[in-house]
């Protein structure tokens, strides 16, 4: 079979990404304070059952050991959250000792070479946030600054600059699904069926994003710190009909789950994190543009790696560098992940040949984890997580994609 070579910039970053509340376990949030046994739900439960995470893969407790494995499998670059329930677990009181946690976790990486990305709010909040009226509360973007804050304010104040986090994320899909699984469709907590409600909690995060930017580029104002604050967002490809109306909507839809935040905060922010992994099929006309593709059943998502090269196209218009914050496959065979990596990244180097400025691939996830509605049923992770006894196991696609990190290319069977 033809091969071909593809070669990423120098200094391109490759590693892996995961959220705190699907890892850690023990939190407690806004999240596990609503959460059941969702194997005995009773009837009378008219609203979706939302799963608890417990303990979740134990990382609060074994980082240590998932970094070794990042390092083994040559990554250079590692997304993980901080939990804000935990740094703030009643309003203005702040829990050093949480702090701490998060500052050794960041050594853990540093010492391992591998660059953190630290995620400032991954869809978890605190209960007291939550009993103000969470994202709805109209001081919402203050008590997230305050809390953003004191995390930066932190760093700045003790750490080094060698090991101080230069990337930072703010928030992570807000808009793009937090917003709808939580306001729209009443899947996450808390549960509404609001589009008002879902207009207004948008709108918030745009206040937010501008505040917590600024607060933390004022604290790092010495430009040598080369701090950059980037903002994640969940792209779906979504292929636009033919005909004039079909177009309209399609244009309309992709501005609304696509494109919304990113263009409303700007410029409040240094870099774009996409997240990327299927097509969506809800503007009308778009079979008759891009018939049915793969499929990922542990998720019942369409499947399109050429998507991502589209998208990334369509982003290079807000001309900001650009990370994959996220790209995964739930997999638990391990019997297509190894294609769907090497065809995204496909995608991804022909956007770079194409002019757009890539700087980084993470995959989602490291680890098995808590996949929110889905609870632990579906198996995203390079490393396979045993919920029993918590034993990691290497999956064989990670060590293909551990090649890829090592040599900065892909050999990629034409
Ligand atoms: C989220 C992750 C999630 C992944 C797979 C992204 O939307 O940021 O938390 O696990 O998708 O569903």
């Amino acid at each position: 079979m033809a091969t071909e070579t593809l070669k990423f910039p120098d200094g391109f970053k490759w590693g892996s990404a995961t959220s705190a509340h699907q890892v850690e376990g023990g939190n407690y949030n806004d999240w596990s304070s609503q959460c059941r046994d969702c194997s005995r739900v009773e009837p009378k439960f008219r609203k979706p059952c939302i799963p608890c995470a417990g303990k979740a893969c134990d990382s609060y407790n074994r980082y240590e050991e998932d970094f070794d494995i990042a390092q083994k499998l040559n990554h250079n670059i590692h997304r993980f959250s901080i939990e804000w329930s935990r740094i703030e677990p009643e309003e203005g009181k702040f829990d050093e000792k949480e702090m701490e946690h998060y500052k050794r976790l960041i050594d853990a990486l540093r010492e391992r070479g591998i660059e953190p990305m630290v995620t400032l709010w991954h869809f978890t909040n605190p209960v007291w946030f939550a009993e103000k009226g969470g994202w709805l509360n109209h001081k919402a973007p203050e008590y997230f600054t305050r809390y953003v804050k004191y995390v930066v304010d932190n760093f700045h104040d003790r750490h080094s600059m060698s090991v101080m986090p230069k990337l930072w994320i703010t928030f992570n899909e807000a808009a793009s699904v937090w917003a709808g699984f939580s306001y729209l469709n009443g899947q996450w907590p808390p549960q509404h069926k609001n589009i008002f409600k879902y207009i207004k909690v948008r709108k918030n995060f745009i206040k937010a994003q501008a505040l917590a930017y600024r607060e933390i580029k004022k604290v790092y104002k010495d430009t040598s710190h080369n701090v950059a604050v980037g903002l994640v967002e969940s792209n779906v490809y979504s292929a636009q009909g033919n005909r004039w109306y079909e177009k309209t909507i399609g244009k309309f839809y992709n501005y609304q789950r696509n494109l919304y935040f990113w263009d409303k905060a700007l410029p409040y922010y240094d870099f774009l994190g996409l997240n990327y992994y299927h097509v969506d099929r809800r503007v009308p006309g778009n079979y008759r543009v891009l018939p049915k593709q793969g499929w990922m059943p542990e998720m019942n998502w369409e499947i399109y790696p050429e998507g991502i090269c589209h998208v990334l196209k369509d982003l290079s218009k807000f001309k900001k560098p650009i990370y994959i914050t996220e790209n995964g496959i739930a997999d638990g065979t391990d019997k297509l992940r190894d294609k769907f990596i090497k065809e995204h990244l496909r995608w991804i180097w022909q956007a770079i040949q194409d002019g757009v400025d890539v700087r980084g691939y993470l995959y989602w996830s490291l680890l098995d984890n808590f996949e929110w509605a889905h609870g632990f049923a579906p198996k995203f992770g390079l490393v396979e997580i045993d919920y029993a006894t918590l034993e990691r196991k290497i999956r064989p696609s990670a060590y293909e994609y551990a090649r890829i990190c090592e040599t900065n290319s892909m050999i990629y069977d034409l």
